[in-house]
């Protein structure tokens, strides 16, 4: 029932996709899915109903875990890694809900996030230990060239520039991109021109930064080691707009209600994987084990897990955690 849905949704969104290429030519090398799916969409046009069904579920689809097989698959147990006996993974926790520092009931920070969820599974059934090292975002790759880390597990967007250096695993959560503003200024920035000579936020070594380039390349585009100083920078009114992940935006937006997504940014590769070294023989593991939460319905439960905690407001760090492993004052 569950994965019909996921299926009708896929059709409904890859026919939404291409009801929106309007009246293009269509290429030469049109596919028999393609064909397939112009089939569907000529179908769903015909059906009154359509459009309302279209719309909830491309905004149901847009977000959230993404799909597997529907089996459970053997996990290839033949891989080396880093550390013996260790699965070591670099990850940026100012990225909730997709890692975060929770703060326990003791005053502990906890590393969690749905990231973090999945990379623990990982290491399960791969038998192995896992082991964090938090980071800024823009350092996880040279980690992983250098052969410091197994894994970058940081919601990752495979970019096609990137997969030249790095392996990517299986999508395990499909999202998109999204530009954010304050809610005051609602009215007054309604199109990307309106922020020229503006300075407008990315982080540092993210997709996020190619599409500030690329969108507002007027603006004053401000690169900044975290996704939560530019949260914090539009709240205090340094930054005017922002380009980060749409999860995550809407994770802050919760608990910064005076921010507000201005609209959708339109980016090729939505979805995030976990990246690898090139070549990597973890690679056939991790892909298995992905395919296996995401059949047997635990990432949907990580991800659920991972924004009902980072909803706890007053008890989410982003930051770096001190020498003792506490929160640092900063
Ligand atoms: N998906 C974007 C990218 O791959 C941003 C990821 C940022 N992750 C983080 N933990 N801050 O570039």
């Amino acid at each position: 029932m569950k994965k019909n849905l996921a299926i009708l949704m896929t059709t409904v969104l890859a026919a939404a996709s291409l009801a929106a290429c309007g009246s293009s030519s269509t290429p030469a090398t049109t596919t028999a899915a393609a064909t397939e799916a112009a089939t569907t969409a000529a179908a769903a046009e015909t059906t009154a109903a359509a459009e309302d069904t279209t719309a909830a579920a491309t905004e149901a689809a847009s977000e959230g875990a993404a799909e597997g097989n529907g089996e459970i698959v053997e996990v290839p147990k033949d891989f080396t890694t880093v550390n013996a006996g260790k699965l070591t993974v670099a990850t940026s926790p100012d990225f909730a809900p997709y890692e975060f520092y929770h703060i326990n009931a003791d005053g502990t920070p906890e590393l969690s996030g749905f990231d973090v969820a999945l990379a623990k599974r990982i290491a399960e059934d791969l038998g192995l230990e896992v082991q964090f090292v938090p980071m800024d975002f823009d350092g996880i790759l040279m980690e992983l060239q250098s052969g410091n880390v197994d894994l970058g597990m940081a919601g990752f967007s495979p970019s096609p520039e990137r997969a030249d250096t790095f392996d990517f695993s299986d999508l395990y959560y499909k999202g998109g991109q999204s530009f954010v503003i304050r809610k005051a200024d609602h009215d007054k920035y309604k199109d990307y021109a309106a922020f020229d000579k503006l300075p407008v936020g990315a982080q540092n070594g993210s997709i996020q930064m190619d599409l500030a380039k690329e969108n507002t390349p007027n603006a004053n585009i401000i690169g900044l080691a975290k996704v939560t100083d530019i949260v914090s920078e539009l709240v205090s009114g340094k930054l005017e707009g922002g380009f980060i992940e749409t999860a995550v935006a809407e994770q802050y937006i919760k608990n910064y209600p005076e921010l507000e997504i201005a609209w959708d940014v339109p980016y090729d590769t939505e979805g995030s994987a976990i990246a690898l070294k090139k070549g990597s023989d973890l690679l056939p593991a991790v892909n298995a084990v992905i395919n296996n939460a995401l059949s047997d319905g635990s990432m949907d439960q990580y991800v659920a897990d991972a924004q009902e905690l980072a909803s706890d407001e007053g008890n989410v760090y982003e930051g770096q955690l001190d020498a003792d492993g506490k929160v640092a004052s900063n």
